[in-house]
């Protein structure tokens, strides 16, 4: 999906890729073991700009997701993405998934700012009720950026998926929308 719409953060803006987006920094911060130690499909096989691109332009395609460029004020290129997937209508619901993957701009407020954005846009322009992600219990970071971004924990996963591998719990962190009627 590709919805003309770019969304403030504090200090940056959201705005969905496009394949021009893709660069060597891009590429570069996916391939970084510190930034894709949680992220199971990227850190998989050996990220390229043809992969990158492709994948941009898959999500483009897919009425099922989203995926924004996180962009920082002063900054020509994005420094991170914020991504909207499995979209389902029916019951309202979609997976989210977080990566600031140039490692500078970690710890300023981003990560929580830029899932907070999409969450909100996810429910005022898709009138979903329910985002959910996943996060490994080893993720500190990560689920402390989805409590800060108004999400809360849901459930445990215990030893379904591996990390580095061994059996690990995965968190679950949903945002519901706050609406009486319907929600
Ligand atoms: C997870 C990630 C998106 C967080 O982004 P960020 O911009 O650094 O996070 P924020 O600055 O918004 O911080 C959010 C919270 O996490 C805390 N935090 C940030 N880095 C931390 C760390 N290394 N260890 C512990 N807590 C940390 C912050 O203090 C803040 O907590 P608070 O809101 O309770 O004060 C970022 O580290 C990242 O992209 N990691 C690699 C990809 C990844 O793991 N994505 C998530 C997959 S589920």
């Amino acid at each position: 999906m590709n919805p003309a719409v770019s969304l403030p953060v504090d200090g940056g803006f959201l705005r969905p890729l496009i394949e021009p987006d893709v660069n060597q920094a891009y590429v570069d911060g996916l391939n970084d073991p510190h930034v894709n130690r949680f992220l199971d499909s990227v850190k998989s096989s050996l990220q390229t700009i043809q992969s990158a691109s492709d994948f941009v332009a898959a999500d483009r395609a897919s009425s099922t997701s989203v995926l924004w460029g996180v962009w920082v004020d002063g900054h020509a290129n994005h420094v991170g993405t914020v991504r909207l997937h499995g979209i389902e209508h029916r019951h309202g619901t979609a997976h989210i998934g977080v990566c600031i993957f140039d490692r500078q701009y970690w710890g300023r407020g981003l990560g929580s700012a830029a899932i907070a954005a999409a969450t909100r846009w996810a429910f005022e322009a898709l009138e979903l009720r329910w985002i959910e992600a996943g996060a490994y219990e080893a993720n500190v970071a990560s689920q402390r950026a989805f409590l800060s971004a108004g999400y809360a924990w849901v459930f445990d996963i215990p030893g379904k998926y591996l990390l580095e591998g061994e059996p690990t719990t995965v968190k679950v962190f949903a945002a519901r929308r706050q609406k009486a009627i319907g929600a």
